[in-house]
């Protein structure tokens, strides 16, 4: 069954599980864009300077966690990072990430899930708006840091609300007292969208132990 983009929209921010999430984020991909534009969207541009200022630029993978359409995908290309690969639980979304023609391999599969990548594979992993309490969970951290190389970066944004709820700062400190990663920024609370002051976002770059 199909569902409108307005049921989509309002469902986004308290979907009934992961399936309902997909359900709606295929109904909204073909608008997201427009929308998200209109709405003065910003993560994709900031993980951009994140990425840019630790990721040199060079070879090996850089993994998109959670790419959508593909914004952030489109700003890492225009700022010279090549062989990225994209990751998404919405077909649809993915979709209109392959339309950009900047992934060289697009995956549907759900973060919080073993992901099908071997350990080490991406030199770096940016996530823009995709973690938050009912999006990809804190729990994915862990297989993130295991498909990142030793030395590799991981730039992560989740949503500010139900941070603590979803386990998010919680996550960030047992990974970082494991020595699995270690913190080297942390950013926000912050505006993620021009005029919405209640779409705060927290935003970490971590660099992969060992
Ligand atoms: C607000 S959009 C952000 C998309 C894109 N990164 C951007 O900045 O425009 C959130 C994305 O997270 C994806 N998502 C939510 N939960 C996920 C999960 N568990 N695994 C993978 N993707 C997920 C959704 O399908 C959606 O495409």
């Amino acid at each position: 069954m199909t569902i409108s983009r307005e049921e989509a929209l309002e469902r986004i921010y308290n979907p009934s599980g992961t399936a309902d999430l997909r359900e709606s984020y295929d109904a909204w991909a073909r608008e997201y864009d427009t929308d998200m534009a209109a709405r003065g969207y910003k993560l994709p541009g900031f993980v951009t300077a994140l990425v840019a200022r630790h990721v040199a630029m060079g070879d090996g993978p850089i993994l998109d966690a959670g790419a959508g359409t593909g914004q952030l995908g489109e700003w890492l290309d225009m700022a010279g990072y090549r062989n990225l690969a994209a990751n998404d639980l919405s077909e649809g979304m993915l979709r209109v990430a392959e339309s950009r023609k900047v992934y060289g391999e697009l995956k549907c599969e759900a973060l919080g899930n073993r992901l099908d990548y071997p350990d080490g594979h991406f030199r770096a992993v940016a996530s823009a708006g995709s973690f938050g309490v009912h999006h990809a969970p804190a729990s994915a951290f862990e297989e993130l840091v295991r498909i990142t190389q030793p030395g590799g970066h991981l730039v992560i944004t989740v949503r500010h609300i139900g941070m603590e709820e979803g386990n998010f700062p919680q996550e960030v400190d047992r990974l970082e007292q494991a020595g699995l990663w270690r913190t080297l920024e942390t950013h926000g609370p912050f505006f993620a969208f021009r005029d919405e002051p209640d779409s705060l976002y927290m935003a970490w770059v971590f660099q992969k132990t060992g």
